[in-house]
């Protein structure tokens, strides 16, 4: 029998670049702790497969195409998941992209989409969001930064810069919407095996191996690595945890 305090039947989940990834796993993992799930993506062609992976779990799920850096897609994301299920407790802020650069060539419309998907869509999408969970006396707000919001990162100096913004916003947040008994809390991903780091890997053929030799636990990390974590910063479980940043990589983070 499920434990109760991770129980999430009957709440409704949004998380934003659920087609694919990490966001899949963390909406399977939300599903199958019986929460309906809405997948809001921009790549629709994922769309039904996804849809349909998440079906499994006997909950029912809403595939959206979604742009999280235009605000009137964001608006009708809310207000199509309200139609569908009456209600939103939860966001997943998940959508993300890297555009790697040399700090010196980067140009200014590499900075900017990056900043725009990372950091600037989940505040769009939280404060979306913040009526509904206002009016329905809580909800949970989990935003997907990474360990580069605490490491340097020489050839992506958008994307660190944004994680490390995303996690001051999460504390920004959880401060104030503290009264309102929503929880914003982040989890930092370290290095996990998705579309986002195949890219880098095929960039950088050493970057494999140097992950894995930097890591306690000696792979890589797996989508469903983060299910749980979702999970629980989405449970009764989380309710005095606000404004925390969850390292999920393996131990990545903590080698000198
Ligand atoms: P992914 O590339 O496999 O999936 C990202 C999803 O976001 C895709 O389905 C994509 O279509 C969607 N997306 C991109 N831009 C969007 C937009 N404007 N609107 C709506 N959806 C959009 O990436 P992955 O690896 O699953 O990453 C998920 C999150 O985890 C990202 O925020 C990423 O920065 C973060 N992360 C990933 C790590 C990794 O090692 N894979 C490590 C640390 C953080």
């Amino acid at each position: 029998m499920t434990n109760p305090l991770f129980d999430l039947t009957g709440r409704v989940a949004i998380v934003t670049g659920g087609n694919a990834g990490i966001g899949l796993a963390m909406a399977r993992g939300l599903a199958e702790a019986g929460a309906s799930v809405v997948i809001a993506d921009l790549n629709s062609a994922n769309s039904e497969q996804a849809k349909a992976a998440l079906e499994i779990s006997g909950r029912p799920v809403l595939a959206l195409t979604t742009d999280v850096t235009v605000p009137t897609s964001v608006a009708n994301m809310v207000a199509a998941t309200v139609k569908e299920f009456g209600r939103v407790d939860i966001l997943v802020n998940n959508a993300g992209i890297s555009i790697a650069a040399p700090a010196e060539t980067m140009t200014l419309a590499e900075w900017q989409k990056v900043i725009d998907v990372n950091m600037t869509a989940p505040f769009l999408c939280a404060q979306a969001v913040y009526p509904a969970m206002k009016d329905a006396g809580g909800g949970k707000i989990i935003n997907i930064a990474s360990v580069l919001a605490m490491l340097g990162a020489g050839g992506a100096a958008n994307y660190a810069a944004s994680k490390g913004g995303i996690l001051q916003l999460t504390r920004s947040l959880a401060a104030a919407w503290a009264i309102d008994n929503i929880q914003v809390n982040a989890i930092l991903p370290g290095w996990i095996d998705t579309e986002l780091t195949l890219r880098a890997r095929e960039r950088r053929p050493e970057l494999h191996d140097r992950i894995l030799a930097r890591t306690p636990a000696s792979r890589w990390g797996r989508p469903q690595d983060l299910a749980g974590a979702a999970v629980f910063l989405a449970s009764a479980a989380a309710d005095f945890v606000n404004g925390a940043a969850l390292t999920v990589d393996g131990g990545y983070s903590i080698m000198g």
